[in-house]
């Protein structure tokens, strides 16, 4: 077992080793750009080495913005042939080019986060000040482009937007999506670098492809994609992130005297209680939910928690969840397994389908500590800190066993034990 020094050593090790120069990989080989939610996550990181990096790691995420709002899920700041599907894939024609889909958004929660740690506040004042009209302009897009009935709830278009890329949540959905005849070939990069019972199968990733296909058809055209994307879902890690991102950037507006309230409230109280209406009482958890069916996706995931994050369940709801995630804690040694352990389509070891996330584990805890449930948010930190210190800081890790997983020298996880897990820890 290593030691918090020597593990406090190495995260900021991995972080400056993946450092491209004001962004930073999530890990070397299997993913060499920059992501999303990943960015957000390692800007918390780098706030405790370095807090102008951490400030620039989110300005050149926001490089990648679109002229409708729209924040892409991978900038790719520079070539690098050990990823696949790169720009020429996605063909978004945007400079520095893009992906065309999103990502969890983070960034106006962490924004705030980072404004109210800060030491340099100065610094802070001013790099959120100029961030925040970027977030506005993102979190507008979705309320446009994304619900544009004024539902409350999101559409995502893509497995990947969900951030839980392979979750059995999307399964029926994913394969209602027709392979496209004309698939252009391609070569798979990941399972180059990864062990390919920890990735995700064939038959999911001709899909996946799939879509990207069907949007470039539309022109990328959002409205379009209503109509036309045969995957359709309402994902919680959307959803609840983006509300609790409006309470923040609500926050924001506030702070600054920018004088948006009334619009993010007007959003706010529509998604309060669309994320309400996810609940299931006889599960004791929150459902993802399929829009092309009409019809709650029976599959328990750690991100039936986030409602707590979003800090939209009632206290009765939180105490069914704290529950839930006890009965859950009796069947694996580390919490929080990616699908419900007693689920048959629990898979302890394959992305997304059963391993433990640092960074997903952190908004559950935040959620359980706001609502009171401090020992539950313990236990989450206490095992985030022993996965790394028994196996480092891998992509994900076996809910049993412990063991890392997936890609290694990962950043969000090292980042996530200088923010947040090594607290508690020898000495710490
Ligand atoms: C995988 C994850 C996604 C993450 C990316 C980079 O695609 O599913 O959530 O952003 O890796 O770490």
């Amino acid at each position: 077992m290593k030691t918090r020094e020597s593990l406090d050593q190495e995260a900021i090790r991995i972080l400056r080793e993946n450092d491209r120069g004001g962004f930073t990989v999530p890990t070397a080989g299997l993913y060499p750009f920059q992501w999303l939610w990943d960015a957000g996550f390692t800007a918390l990181g780098w706030m405790r080495i370095d807090e102008a990096r951490a400030w620039q790691e989110l300005e050149l995420l926001f490089q990648g913005q679109w002229d409708s709002g729209m924040l892409p899920h991978i900038v790719f700041h520079k070539p690098e042939s050990s990823y696949f599907p790169g720009p020429e894939r996605w063909g978004t024609h945007h400079t520095p080019p893009t992906s065309g889909i999103t990502q969890p958004p983070v960034v106006a929660s962490f924004v705030r986060w980072m404004l109210e740690r800060a030491k340099d506040q100065a610094l802070a004042e001013e790099k959120a000040r100029t961030l925040y009209p970027r977030i506005l302009a993102y979190h507008r897009w979705f309320k446009r482009e994304r619900d544009p009935h004024n539902t409350g709830l999101m559409s995502t278009f893509h497995p990947w937007e969900s951030g839980a890329d392979n979750s059995p949540a999307w399964d029926e959905a994913l394969a209602r999506v027709p392979v496209d005849p004309h698939l252009p070939p391609y070569t798979r990069r990941d399972t180059s670098h990864v062990d390919p019972s920890q990735r995700p199968r064939q038959a999911e990733y001709d899909r996946y492809l799939s879509l990207l296909e069907i949007y470039k058809r539309a022109g990328y055209d959002q409205l379009r994609l209503h109509a036309e994307c045969p995957f359709r879902v309402a994902s919680l890690l959307i959803d609840c992130v983006l509300h609790r991102a409006n309470r923040d950037l609500l926050w924001l507006s506030r702070h600054f005297g920018f004088g948006d309230e009334a619009e993010i409230e007007g959003w706010l109280r529509i998604s309060g209680a669309a994320i309400e209406g996810l609940w299931d009482a006889e599960a004791g958890l929150y459902y993802n939910y399929d829009l092309v069916q009409g019809a709650p996706i029976r599959v328990g995931t750690n991100a039936s928690f986030l409602p707590l994050y979003a800090g939209t369940a009632s206290p009765e709801r939180a105490e069914r969840l704290a529950r839930t995630l006890e009965s859950w804690g009796h069947q694996v040694r580390y919490l929080v397994p990616s699908t419900d352990p007693a689920h048959p389509k629990y898979e302890p070891q394959r992305y997304w389908r059963g391993p433990v996330w640092a960074v997903v584990n952190r908004l559950v805890a935040t959620g359980f500590l706001e609502y009171g449930h401090l020992a539950l948010a313990e236990r989450l930190r206490r095992d985030t800190r022993e996965l790394a210190e028994l196996s480092g800081f891998s992509e994900y890790y076996h809910p049993t066993s412990g063991a890392g997983l997936g890609g290694r020298n990962f950043s969000w996880t090292a980042a996530m034990w200088l923010d947040w897990a090594a607290e508690g820890a020898d000495g710490g």
